[in-house]
This record gives structure tokens, sequence and C-alpha cells, in this order.
């Protein structure tokens, strides 16, 4: 196997201590959707105005390693005439990049996606390290479903697909971030969410291994392990804490480079009291730490409001709940 040490201190940055990752990286249609909580219109100049505000926050490299982009905002400016990915990497957080191109239904398999992006995709990673990432994301989504969904096959022809992003990502020097999320939305019990993941995992890492990916240059994004958001039983923050682990320990190789979280639509509140009952569980084989999205973006939305006078105020709102997040991390909320 073709090791790099770039990719390992890539991995370091972004798994340091008391750090997490933000991703910023909704696609433009998503992006909207931020937008219209506060009642702002998807255009261009409020997509950049929303970054620009979220990447030139004061003292946000204080708890964030790195941020992912989507290929729009990594090719947009501040009103300085500053590239974003120029305006993180100065600050000393690394630039990521979401390179996947969304889902699409698989055919023959009712209710199941797989996720497309990989034509020139060695061409685009030469582009996006020439514009500054050094890592990348590509999720797949398994949505539980009694015993419907997922299906062995669906889970592994993504498998095979974001491995093959994983070792463009890793020729091209850049960390990639694979993400399967294990959907919350449903009525699945905390057992059947962990059997999924568990199983899911399994067959991402062994799909991993068997292509020769450099799983210490590579990071887990998951879900944690939560019964699905319609189901009668809601369980503790330790439950889930126990769960999420277990699941991890029978599946994640101790070699691979680092585990981040996303939030999954959980309110912040409850992705941050997770995170913190999960680190509370002690030292793991790896750095673990937080990459949500919604859970850092909608505090920060409901105080900017879309209007130019919150803006302080919600650049300092995002940098406590990136505080309290890098805190939960560490297990000491
Ligand atoms: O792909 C999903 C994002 O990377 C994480 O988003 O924290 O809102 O689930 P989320």
């Amino acid at each position: 196997m073709q090791r790099n040490t770039k990719l390992y201190e890539t991995v370091a940055a972004l798994m340091a201590s008391g750090k997490g990752i933000l991703a910023a990286d909704e696609s433009d249609g998503t992006a909207g959707k931020r937008l219209a909580m506060v009642r702002l219109e998807n255009t261009p100049e409020n997509r950049q105005d929303f970054r620009e505000l979220l990447f030139t926050a004061p003292d946000i490299e204080k708890y964030l390693s790195g941020v992912i982009m989507f290929d729009s905002s990594i090719r947009n400016e501040t009103d300085d005439g500053v590239l974003f990915a120029d305006v993180l990497t100065a600050k000393g957080i690394v630039p990521g990049i979401k390179v996947d191109r969304g889902t699409r239904a698989l055919q023959g398999f009712k209710d199941e996606e797989i996720t497309q992006g990989l034509d020139d995709l060695d061409k685009r990673f030469a582009e996006y390290y020439d514009l500054g990432a050094r890592f990348a994301k590509w999720r797949m989504v398994v949505t539980i479903d009694e015993d419907k969904t997922p299906t062995y096959e669906a889970v592994r022809m993504n498998c095979v697909m974001m491995t093959r992003y994983a070792q463009l990502a890793q020729a091209a020097g850049i960390v990639p971030i694979v993400e399967p999320e294990v959907i919350h939305a449903g009525d699945h019990s905390l057992e059947k969410a962990e059997l999924e993941t568990t199983r899911t995992l399994q067959i991402l890492f062994q799909t991993l291994q068997e292509y020769r990916v450099d799983l210490a240059g590579l990071i887990l994004k998951s879900s944690m392990v939560l019964a699905g958001d319609r189901y009668q039983n809601q369980t503790s923050a330790e439950e889930v804490a126990q769960a999420t682990l277990r699941t991890f320990h029978m599946s994640v190789p101790h070699e691979t480079g680092g585990i981040v979280f996303l939030s999954g639509g959980q309110s912040p509140k409850r992705a941050t009291e997770n995170l913190n009952a999960i680190a509370k569980l002690g030292a793991q084989p790896w750095p673990i730490t937080y990459s949500f999205s919604r859970a850092i973006e909608e505090p920060f939305l409901n105080a900017w409001a879309g209007k130019s006078e919150n803006s302080q105020k919600a650049q300092e709102v995002l940098l406590e709940t990136c505080k309290q997040n890098s805190l939960a991390a560490q297990g000491k909320l």
C-alpha cells in the first residue's frame, strides 16, 4: 500500500484535541432551506453572506480544525475578494470539499438510494487541491424500514463507490471522509439502529480494506446510534453513548485516522449532550469529535435572522456553540 505522510498530517490537524469540523457543505438547494429559516431568498449573494459570516467569525480557529465546503462556496470570495479557502487556511483551519453529487433512486431497490459523483473525480480532486482543499467528504444514505431496508446489495454497492472515492482522494493527497449516514427519521428501535449501523460499517471497512485504502489516512463520519425519531421509547444520552461505542468496537479498525459525528437532525442541545456522554466513556482507539452542520448552524441562523445589525451577535453565538461542542468532545460538560 502506498503511504502518504501528508495525509497523516492532515488527519492529525483535523482530529486535534478540543476541536471539531464545521460541515458548511450544503448544496445550493439545501443552503436555500437554511436561508428560508430566516426568511432570506436563496440567492448567490445571500449564500455568500451566510458563509462569509461563518468563516470570518473571530476566534473560531480555537474550536474548529476544518470546514467542509460545497463546489460553489470553495470558489466563492469575501466582499474583499479573498477566497473562502484562503480565509480559512490563514486561520489555520483546513479547507475541505464535499465531492459527491447527491443520491438517486437505486433501480430494483425500493426506497434505497445510490450516491453519484465518480465521473472525472480525479480531475476534480486536482482542481480542488489547487483551490486549497486538503480533505473531502462523500455521503451515502442508509434508511431503516423494518426488515425491508437497508439491503445488503444497496449498502455494498454504495460502499464500493465510496471506496473508489477514497482511493482517488488519497491519490490526490486529500484525506477522504467517508460518511455512511444512517437516517435518524423512522420508527426503529435503538437496537435496530445499532444492528444496521454495525452491519453498514462492517461492510464499509471490509470494502475499504479489500481495495487497499490506507485507513490511517481516512476519517469516518458516522451517525450516532439513535432510536428513530418516531420510536416511542427515546433513550438517554448514556444509552446512545454505549450503543454508539459498541458499534464502533465491532466494526472500525483501530488504525482508522479518526471518527467524527454528524448531527443528523437532532436538536443542537441533544447532539451536544450525546457527544459529551460518548466522550465521558473515556479514551478510545480512535480520536473522536464532531462534524455538525445543522446543530452548529441553527443557533447561528436564529441569532442572525438575516439582518446585518445582528452579524456580530450571530458570530458570538457561533463561537459559543463551537466551544460547547469542543468541550463536549472532551467530556467536559
Ligand atoms: O452530510 C451531512 C452533514 O455533513 C452533516 O449534517 O450535522 O446536519 O447532520 P448534519
